[in-house]
């Protein structure tokens, strides 16, 4: 008998097929309390689940007695409590190369887009603002040869700092748990300490995942130390930045602009005061949002479960010390 496995965000038909070849396979629109609930005895028998979202902890694992594995559909994390799944020996899979330039590419659209007010701009232009040749209030600041601080060097910090420093002429400073060689070799980045990297950036990208040391590590504190025209990129994840403290270093012209792709209450409600912030650039968490990269994605999360279901895990392992 093939193994159950719960499925919890719809794939591409031929990934769907590849799936069903080797599970028994039961489709929910996501985990959510209402749907764990409606679907317990199919989760009393699984063996693996893969989706996106949801909590998956100690509560939920109860529940599925028989999982071995969780395979997510993203890089990120933060949602499965990793403690409780090493407890009951549950192989976690996600994906942490196939979306690392698209994410680069995003990050990088959020600095042109707030340094230059894309958005803003043409918004007026839509609006039939643009009656004659603009004037400074249209004007934005420059982004080629700034300094572009990147905190957390992973693989899509050093996507970005490729970009930066290849397309923009950017030099680089970033802070990260240990030196980056890669990136201080190829792209000139010079290693600093947060407090360095508030002060001296001009983009302050923020590239960390969702940890309890990272959770609101950019406050008011740290928004104090940045520069009154520095600029505030964020696609990692919404809570390492206290979002009211943000809301008020944007309002009061402590920093000049933020451009975000990642907030601490996703969807963001339409009634959060971000949205009525001309400095903002919101975008609705399209990091990797491409379609070949979410293709990539879930052919990669697919693959990665098949292969912690038969004992073939090689890569993408977030513990993998379970497999010893
Ligand atoms: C997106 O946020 C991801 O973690 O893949």
């Amino acid at each position: 008998m093939k193994p159950s496995v719960v499925l919890y965000k719809s794939l591409p038909d031929d990934l769907r097929q590849r799936l069903d070849q080797h599970f028994s396979v039961t489709e929910i629109s996501g985990l959510t309390p209402e749907n764990i609930a409606k679907y317990a005895e199919v989760l009393q028998s699984a063996e693996g689940i893969l989706g996106s979202g949801g909590k998956v902890d100690g509560e939920f694992l109860a529940k599925a007695p028989k999982l071995r594995a969780a395979s997510t559909v993203s890089v990120g994390y933060d949602n499965f409590d990793v403690d409780a799944l090493n407890q009951r020996g549950v192989v976690l899979m996600h994906t942490p190369t196939v979306l690392t330039e698209t994410v680069a590419d995003t990050m990088m659209a959020l600095v042109l887009a707030s340094a230059r007010r894309v958005v803003e701009v043409a918004e007026r232009v839509k609006a039939g603002e643009w009656q004659s040749s603009v004037g400074p209030d249209w004007f934005g600041i420059d982004v080629h040869h700034k300094k572009l601080g990147i905190l957390g060097m992973g693989r899509i910090g050093l996507a970005l700092a490729q970009r930066a420093h290849f397309g923009f002429s950017m030099p680089i400073l970033y802070n990260a748990r240990k030196h980056h060689e890669e990136a201080e070799q190829r792209f000139d980045a010079q290693y600093c300490d947060l407090d360095t990297l508030l002060k001296e950036s001009d983009f302050l990208c923020i590239s960390l995942p969702l940890t309890e040391q990272t959770h609101h590590l950019i406050g008011q504190e740290q928004l104090a130390k940045m520069k009154p025209s520095a600029i505030l990129i964020n696609a990692g994840r919404g809570p390492v930045v206290d979002e009211q403290a943000l809301i008020a270093a944007l309002k009061d012209g402590t920093i000049y602009a933020a451009g975000l792709d990642v907030f601490e209450q996703e969807p963001l409600p339409s009634s959060s005061p971000l949205l009525e912030l001309p400095n903002v650039v919101a975008l609705p968490h399209i990091g990797s949002a491409t379609h070949e990269t979410r293709y990539g994605m879930a052919k990669d999360a697919v693959d990665n479960l098949i292969a912690a279901l038969t004992g073939k895990v090689e890569k993408n392992c977030v513990n993998p010390q379970l497999l010893k």
